[in-house]
């Protein structure tokens, strides 16, 4: 098997930055599992599409394709859709559908197929227990409720410092996106028996980095 690190953890745990960091200092492919759930989230939704296993078929998805461009931007049907991504409403639909069998059977498929042709630093909620069992190294990557929401509430106003969100705000939609994402049948968010479980609440990113590069 080509070599595989799979970092998983809840939303605003670090792990996005961390893996890119990883990956690059490895050279090796980085790939946001949580960019495909995002981008199908966004074509299912914005085609008013209902999130129920009837409605989400094999075959809708057949016309969705997620794919990566050379500089690691994510495509939507040839759209790079990176920034569309982001918004918190592009989060909900990804853990609604997420839910969803099709979606889950198509961007594991995908990921698999990707993560298999280089070597790749995967990051999602189910790499190290579902997309990629036997991957070289895995990590569970959490911080505190409060740490998380803080920190994707300072992302939030870097990007809009207009933005009306409140720090209380962001933390209940982290609440309830993570138990939504950890309750779920199919490919809950869990840590992997077999994973090292590294809480960021105190480290910065480069301690982070430095402690999972130790692994290698
Ligand atoms: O990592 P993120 O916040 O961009 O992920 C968005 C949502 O996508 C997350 O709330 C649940 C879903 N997701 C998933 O179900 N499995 C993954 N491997 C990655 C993300």
């Amino acid at each position: 098997m080509v070599a595989v690190i799979a970092i998983d953890g809840p939303s605003g745990s670090g792990k996005s930055t961390v893996a890119k960091l990883v990956a690059e200092k490895l050279g090796w492919f980085y790939l946001n599992t949580g960019a495909m759930y995002r981008a199908v989230g966004i074509s299912l939704a914005g085609r008013n599409i209902p999130c129920s296993e009837q409605a989400v078929s094999d075959s809708v998805l057949e016309s969705i394709d997620v794919d990566f461009d050379a500089e690691g931007h994510i495509l939507l049907n040839g759209e790079d859709v990176s920034d569309r991504i982001q918004s918190p409403e592009a989060a909900r639909y990804a853990s609604d559908y997420s839910k969803l069998s099709a979606v889950r059977r198509r961007m594991t498929a995908l990921q698999r197929k990707i993560g298999l042709s280089r070597p790749s630093v995967v990051e999602g909620r189910d790499i190290g227990t579902v997309v990629f069992p036997d991957a070289d190294y895995k990590f569970f990557i959490v911080a505190s409720p409060e740490e998380r929401a803080r920190r994707r509430y300072a992302q939030l106003k870097e990007k809009d410092p207009e933005t009306p969100a409140t720090l209380d705000d962001i933390l209940k939609q982290q609440q309830e996106r993570d138990s939504q994402d950890a309750k779920r049948a199919l490919a809950p968010l869990k840590q992997a028996t077999d994973a090292i479980l590294i809480d960021t609440t105190e480290k910065t990113i480069d301690e982070v980095v430095e402690r999972i590069l130790a692994e290698m």
